[in-house]
Formats: structure tokens, C-alpha cells, sequence
């Protein structure tokens, strides 16, 4: 665990950024198991809204479902306290909206237009370039709870760095460096991706216009109509996608025709 305290890198990002509240605290490593972890791991007096914790290599990066996520210098691995007014059951609109920022920072600074995969891949034709994992810190009161919305954008790296990724996800990986041909500065990569999430999260979240935030999300995702794979412990079964529902949660029609209401801890692969 090396702290960076005084890096150039912190002071072009606080100088750049034009938030409220996203990023006014950041905290820097050189390297770092996890800034999901250690941002999970902060005291309550510590846990501001809007802290990002970044790292330039994780050592034990984290995915979801208890996957591993490769994490070498030169990628995007940054993690950011939230402190939301409302249940932990709405945690997947906090996935949602770390992934329509990153939409659409990417589609201001590369001109690429990725598209979402439920509940939380940002895809480059068909490729993995982004996944979004949120936790929550449930030691903590039902209300204001602590969670902590982590991002891993393989930026610019080359995905033979990472191709422990596709052990055990079935999902291709790609980078942003792969994709744009050129690398991409950091700073101002994030620096939207923060300015989008607090647009999301003053706007939509805080106001409870969850309805929107869905409506937003569609927009952004090719799902539906195609037919997947939807996997949770040893369960499998396959249908169509259909919807989104209010709560956020995914809608398939199997083969007998009938809805299946799908949660966001199942994993969803294409067929
Ligand atoms: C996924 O499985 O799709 C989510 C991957 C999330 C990875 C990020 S990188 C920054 C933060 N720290 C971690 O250990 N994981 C998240």
C-alpha cells in the first residue's frame, strides 16, 4: 500500500474539476490491494459523499460475483464513497448511473458509442472495456448508508494484460487504447466520468426520478430482444430480453413464454 500524498496527477484532477462534490476529497495510491476494499474499509467520520479513493496497480482487484479484477498501471481503477438517502434495495440505480457516466464520458472524449449490459458492463462492440461494482457497508444505519461505487476502465493497457479476466467470465475483454488506437489522458477521462456521476446523482437519484434513470439506461443498451444466459449458483436458464422493470431488475421470457424477473447479483452472459 503506497499513499501518494502529494502527486501531480491529484493536483491536475482537483485543479480540472468542476464538481460539488464528486472528488473534493481524493485519495491517491501508487499501489493498493483494492480501493474498493479500503474505501469500504474507512471509518463512518471518514466516509464522505463523494470521496474517490484511486490507484494507479491494484494488487487483488475485485469484481463482481467474487471475481478478480486484473488491475496494471496505465487502467482507470478508482472507487467513490456515496452516501444515498434512501434503502439499500435501490443500490442497482447506483450501478446504473456509474455506467451512463461512463457512457458518456467516453462517447465526449473518444467519440465511441458503447453500449450498456445489464446491470453494470460498458461494452465496445461487443467487448468488455468498463464494469461497475457497488458495495455496501452495512454496519452502518438503513438510512444514509455508506456505499461505495467502484469503477475498473481498462484504459490504456493492452488486453494480453489482462486476459485472466476472461477465466471465468465468458464476456471478450477489450481496452480503450485497443479501441481509440492512441492512449487517453486520465485526467480528463475521470474528471467526466466524476462531473457525469454528479449530474446522475443530483438530478435523478436525490430527486428519486428512478424512472428516468431507467429510461436513460435503455437508451443505451442492445439486450433487449436478444436471447441470454442468466446464471446464479448453480441455477441456469436461458430466454429473451425483454425489459427492465421499475425496480431495475432484468425481464426474460423463457420458453414457455413466461417472466422471469432476474436480480443484479445474477451473472447474464449472451447466447
Ligand atoms: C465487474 O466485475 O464488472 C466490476 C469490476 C469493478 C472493478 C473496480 S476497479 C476499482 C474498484 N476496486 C476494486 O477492487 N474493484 C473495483
Amino acid at each position: 500500500m503506497i499513499l501518494l500524498d502529494d502527486s501531480d496527477f491529484k493536483t491536475k484532477l482537483s485543479n480540472s474539476l468542476k464538481t460539488n462534490r464528486m472528488g473534493k476529497s481524493i485519495i491517491f495510491f501508487k499501489e493498493l490491494d483494492s480501493t474498493q476494499e479500503y474505501a469500504l474499509s474507512l471509518p463512518i467520520s471518514k466516509s464522505i459523499h463523494g470521496t474517490i479513493v484511486m490507484a494507479i496497480k491494484q494488487i487483488m482487484g475485485k469484481g463482481r460475483i467474487g471475481r478478480t479484477w486484473i488491475s496494471p498501471e496505465g487502467g482507470l481503477w478508482m472507487s467513490i464513497i456515496l452516501r444515498p438517502d434512501f434503502d439499500v434495495a435501490n443500490i442497482i440505480f447506483i450501478q446504473f448511473i456509474g455506467a451512463l457516466a461512463v457512457v458518456n464520458a467516453l462517447k465526449e472524449i473518444t467519440k465511441i458509442d458503447c453500449k450498456l449490459k445489464w446491470p453494470n458492463d460498458v461494452l465496445i462492440n461487443g467487448k468488455k472495456v468498463c464494469g461497475i461494482l457497488v458495495d455496501v457497508n452495512l454496519e452502518n444505519e438503513i438510512k444514509n448508508i455508506v456505499m461505495v461505487m467502484g469503477i475498473g476502465l481498462n484504459a490504456n493497457i493492452d488486453s494480453s494484460s489482462i486476459n485472466n479476466l476472461l477465466i471465468n467470465s465468458s464476456t471478450k475483454a477489450t481496452t480503450l487504447r485497443e479501441e481509440v488506437g492512441t492512449d487517453i489522458d486520465l485526467v480528463y477521462l475521470i474528471k467526466s466520468i466524476l462531473e457525469k456521476i454528479e449530474y446522475y446523482y443530483d438530478n435523478l437519484l436525490a430527486k428519486n426520478k428512478t424512472s428516468e434513470i431507467i429510461l436513460r439506461w435503455k437508451e443505451k443498451s442492445n439486450m433487449f430482444g436478444k436471447k441470454v444466459v442468466v446464471s446464479y449458483g448453480n441455477a441456469r436458464i436461458m430466454g429473451e430480453v425483454t425489459d427492465i422493470d421499475q425496480s431495475g431488475a432484468l425481464l426474460i421470457r423463457l420458453n414457455d413464454r413466461s417472466i422471469k424477473k432476474i436480480f443484479y447479483y445474477s451473472n447474464v452472459t449472451f447466447q
